[in-house]
């Protein structure tokens, strides 16, 4: 089978497509044809060897794929042959909290990862796809919706509530869409006033620019009739961090995710404490997350907003338009 491998060197050029033997279920496991993956930010990161300079190589990267499960191991009951499935971000995080064992278990990241024709994955490690929603579109659900889900409903937002999103990558625009059906009202920021635009027409109520306005924190004050908003799902880290503590409502919460801007820098705790707000990190989430997080997407017919479909030759293509910023929601590849 072909995979991508990084061989000898991290770095977009150092990631090629070599020949592996194609793997065999074991005990437990399902083997399942890949196809479609999609990228996630991390993946950039893994590949550009900034996420985890010590993983070992050679390593085949990217945590989400979707495919169709070709031949099941022994004793395999959860799944069979034909069952449409995509994998979960950590393997071992099948519910409950996350401890340090569940962490290492990521795939892409801990394990190898599904930017492969074939995987061979514990059965455990599976969930079935949507039936409404192509492999593009499921193949986008393992690390951004599950954030987005774990950080918006599992973090407790209800009807009339107000969030705050920045930019308009994946994990922003499931925010947005599930902060929806929730019945929950989106401010939204971007880079692009054309992205906003678009955002409205996701049900956004207000969009920001964030170039043209780099105080966006005082707007969200404003538009909250000066209280701030009850959650901010925080994917700029340490550069948006403060203005986030600013644009969030006494007794709100941060669901604290990303690290666009960067992962260090000096935050001021004492507006965290005066303000009562509560912090949270967010990795990823467990498999039951999923599973909830799916029935609500058959339910209200949701389908991921997929920016653009790259070959599986293109992968490199993929990863510099990912970071080049252009796109709107998923960036995917397909293996059809
Ligand atoms: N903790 C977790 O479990 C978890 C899971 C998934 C992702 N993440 C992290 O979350 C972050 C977002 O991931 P993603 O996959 O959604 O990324 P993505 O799809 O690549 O989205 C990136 C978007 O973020 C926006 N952005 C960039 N700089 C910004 C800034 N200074 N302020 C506001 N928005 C900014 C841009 O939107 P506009 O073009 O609209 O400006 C950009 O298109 C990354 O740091 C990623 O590593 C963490």
């Amino acid at each position: 089978m072909k995979a991508y491998e990084l061989r000898e060197a991290f770095g977009i050029d150092h990631l090629a497509i070599t020949g592996q033997v194609t793997p065999s279920p074991g005990r437990g496991q399902a083997l399942v044809k890949l196809r479609s993956v999609s990228l996630n930010y991390r993946d950039l990161l893994v590949v550009k060897g900034l996420y985890n300079p010590h993983i070992h190589l050679p390593f085949t990267p990217f945590s989400d794929g979707a495919g169709d499960v070709v031949a099941i191991g022994e004793g395999v009951s959860r799944v069979k042959v034909g069952d449409r499935v995509a994998g979960i971000f950590m393997q071992d995080w099948l519910g409950g909290k996350l401890t340090e064992a569940k962490q290492k278990s990521a795939l892409g990241g801990g394990m190898q990862g599904m930017l492969a024709e074939y995987v061979a994955l514990s059965e455990d490690g599976l969930v079935h796809i949507p039936e409404h929603l192509s492999y593009e579109e499921a193949a986008t659900l393992p690390c951004a919706a599950v954030t987005a889900w774990h950080a918006v409903i599992e973090a407790g937002l209800r009807p009339g509530d107000r969030v705050l999103l920045l930019g308009t990558g994946g994990v922003s625009l499931f925010s947005l869409q599930f902060a929806r059906i929730t019945g929950a009202e989106v401010i939204i920021t971007s880079g692009s006033d054309e992205k906003l635009e678009k955002a409205a027409h996701l049900g956004a109520a207000h969009g920001i620019n964030y170039r043209t306005l780099p105080e966006w924190d005082r707007r969200v004050r404003e538009l909250t009739g000066g209280a701030g908003v009850d959650l901010v799902v925080e994917v700029g880290g340490a550069g948006t961090l403060p203005q986030s503590i600013r644009a969030v409502r006494t007794g709100g919460r941060i669901s604290l995710i990303g690290v666009l801007t960067g992962a260090e820098g000096e935050i001021n705790p004492r507006p965290i404490v005066m303000k009562n707000v509560r912090l949270q990190g967010i990795l990823v989430g467990s498999r039951e997350m999923f599973e909830s997080m799916n029935k609500a997407i058959i339910l209200h017919r949701l389908q991921p907003v997929v920016d653009r479909v790259f070959s599986f030759g293109e992968v490199r293509d993929a990863l510099r338009y990912m970071e080049s910023g252009s796109h709107f929601g998923k960036i995917c590849v397909s293996l059809s």
